[in-house]
């Protein structure tokens, strides 16, 4: 039986370090990381995920505020929000909620946030620093999974990784930190996507599996080499008429096919899922000691 890979205990160990530093800083500075949030519309899982982001704050001392703006607001006022938290000096770190309305330019928006308040690690000058080995803020799915591998003690280094989903949210960020030469890293990875050639027989080659393409159930057990580890950061809705709510989650790993075969899995929901908020901390904190210039 495979082990499991649960995200909660890692998530709930950092968020106690954060706290314990924040107490710290509070106490002998008298400032706290500030956090906030840009939610534009009205998307019932965007709201959820921008709650859950305020309780996790205030739970760890943060101070945190959200801008709930309507779909109809045009971009310059988006942008003049990001310039003026930009400017405002007990916040911290910004980012704001994706996706945007289809009348406001993501890169654009994206790009005007400030690159030292950029938690989410989306500016350009983040993803270069990267690129190039030098990361500042590593977006949260990515540097989650990092933190899952780190905690359970599974071995990266010199491992063959391989990357379903090439997106800048999951699939090249990790792809990215998982090439750097340093601790918790030094593997050889490929990244596929969906016009990859023979992906089965790739995936057969991976001692460590990841998949974040959104695919229900999409890699079954002929698609896994015995004892690898498989990461599994899809999350989708399936209709399931015996839960109240009419659906279940699953993963893009057909779980059940796969659990006898592989030495370690990550569960959906329940794995990778609670990483994304104590990221947003670490990155948050982050932000925070390179703004007051705290060590
Ligand atoms: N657990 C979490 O906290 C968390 C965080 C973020 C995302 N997610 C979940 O992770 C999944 C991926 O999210 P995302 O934002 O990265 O998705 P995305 O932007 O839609 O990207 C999907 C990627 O999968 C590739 N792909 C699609 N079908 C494929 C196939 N049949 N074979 C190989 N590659 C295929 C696409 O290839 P092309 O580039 O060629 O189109 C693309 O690169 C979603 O289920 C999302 O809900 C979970």
């Amino acid at each position: 039986m495979a082990e499991l890979l649960k995200g909660k205990e890692v998530r709930e160990k950092i968020l106690a370090q954060v706290e314990k530093d924040v107490q710290r800083a509070k106490k002998t500075q008298g400032v706290v990381p500030g956090l906030k949030v840009l939610l534009v519309g009205d998307d019932p899982a965007s709201e959820v995920y921008v709650r859950n982001k305020a309780r996790a704050c205030e739970r760890i001392g943060f101070h945190s505020e959200i801008e709930h703006l309507p779909s109809s607001v045009s971009q310059e006022k988006v942008l003049q929000q990001i310039d003026d938290c930009n400017q405002d000096d007990s916040i911290h770190g910004l980012l704001v909620q994706l996706p945007l309305p289809d009348h406001i330019n993501e890169d654009r928006i994206i790009q005007s946030i400030h690159p030292l308040k950029d938690v989410d690690g989306f500016h350009p000058e983040n993803v270069g620093r990267l690129c190039i080995g030098t990361p500042r803020f590593v977006p949260c799915t990515a540097l989650g999974i990092i933190e899952i591998l780190k905690y359970h003690d599974i071995e990266i280094e010199g491992k063959d990784v391989v990357i379903l989903g090439r997106s800048n949210l999951v699939g090249k960020p990790l792809l990215n930190l998982l090439i750097q030469k340093r601790p918790y890293a030094n593997a050889t990875v490929t990244l596929c996507h969906s016009r990859t050639r023979n992906l089965a027989e790739k995936c057969r080659q991976a001692d460590i599996l990841v998949a974040a393409i959104g695919k229900p159930e999409f890699v079954d057990g002929s698609m896994v080499k015995e004892d690898s580890v498989i990461i599994d950061v899809g999350i989708n809705r399936v209709e399931d008429s015996s839960r109240e709510k009419g659906y279940r989650l699953v993963g893009d790993v057909k779980f059940a096919d796969i659990e006898e075969k592989v030495q370690a899995i990550t569960p959906v929901p329940g794995g990778v899922g609670p990483m994304t908020i104590a990221s947003l901390m670490m990155n948050t904190w982050q932000a925070f000691k390179l703004q007051t210039g705290l060590e």
